[in-house]
């Protein structure tokens, strides 16, 4: 179900031009601002990249747009999804951006009463989300047109990797993000034994940009350290995660992914073996 909290609000209060931050109006249907930067309405939604940058992004709107039916919803999958979403997900309350959304799905998971805005790069995945978000932005997570100080919460699910820089991306959320405004990043992980396996699932796709990578720990904590106070940091997803994402054209069976999932409860207290995770959780204040 569609959520409703931001049909009474004004958009135009948050935004900003993201080529020189200075204000935007709105005119029938464009946003411009003093330095004639203009963000035409395209297909339902408020569009904030460049020509200069869409050229630069050709690659990933081709392999997004290839991506978009990756997103399954049978039942042992979901129950994988959601025993990994579950856990990006914090108390704070109140506006929240959805970073590099994709199709929107987080938001079956973020609680009611919060206010959702999801951006992202890609037309089809935006056309997804929209189903599911009230307020869609098509944006670069580099250079967000949001107002600083605006977000009580930003959550980047599985986005970071997609920049070019990703420490770019981080200090975005950092300059939208409230005082005390939570950030939670959700990452690709390269693990010792999953490094060779990621790779060569790469290997013969449709590419993403050349620069698509899976972090290190300690380089993904390190990227966000600069910017953020860390309270937490989570490794997360092993055996459940793996047959879900094996089982792309035959669908998972539930009652083998809840044996996956309570093998993987145990390999998430087992010193050493829970750092082989596929992804890592990490949240952060802005202090
Ligand atoms: C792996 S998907 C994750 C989508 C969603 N967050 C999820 O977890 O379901 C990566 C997303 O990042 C978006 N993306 C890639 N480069 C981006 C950029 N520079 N700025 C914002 N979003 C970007 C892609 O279009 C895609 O939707
Ligand atoms: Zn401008």
């Amino acid at each position: 179900m569609k959520r409703e909290g931001l049909r009474f609000m004004k958009l135009e209060i948050i935004l900003q031009c993201p080529e020189c931050r200075s204000s935007l109006r709105k005119n029938k249907e464009a946003y411009s601002c003093k330095n004639k930067h203009v963000f035409a309405f395209f297909d339902g939604i408020f569009d904030f990249i460049s020509k200069k940058d869409k050229k630069r992004l050709e690659i990933e709107f081709k392999a997004q747009g290839n991506a978009v039916g990756n997103y399954k919803e049978n039942e042992a999958y979901m129950m994988s999804w959601r025993n990994w979403k579950k856990k990006l997900i914090v108390d704070k309350m109140g506006l929240v951006l959805d970073n590099g959304c994709g199709p929107g799905k987080l938001s079956l998971v973020i609680p009611e009463g919060n206010t959702i805005i999801g951006s992202d790069v890609s037309l089809d995945m935006l056309r997804e989300a929209k189903k599911r978000i009230n307020f869609v932005v098509r944006a670069m997570a580099e250079k967000l047109p949001f107002k600083d100080n605006t977000f009580d919460v930003v959550y980047t699910d599985s986005m970071l990797h997609h920049l070019k820089d990703p420490e770019d991306g981080v200090k975005e959320v950092y300059r939208v993000l409230k005082k005390d405004g939570i950030a939670v990043f959700s990452e690709t992980h390269a693990a010792l034994i999953n490094r060779k396996l990621r790779r060569n699932a790469y290997k013969n796709r449709e590419k993403f940009s050349e620069w698509h990578k899976n972090f290190e720990k300690k380089e993904l904590l390190s990227a966000i350290n600069s910017y953020f106070e860390i309270y937490s940091s989570e490794n997360v997803s092993y055996l459940g995660y793996m047959y879900e994402g094996t089982n792309r054209k035959i669908p998972c069976d539930k009652y083998l992914m809840k044996t996956f999932l309570a093998f993987d409860k145990i390999i998430s207290k087992t010193p050493l073996i829970r750092n082989q995770s596929w992804h890592i959780i990490v949240k952060g204040v802005k202090k």
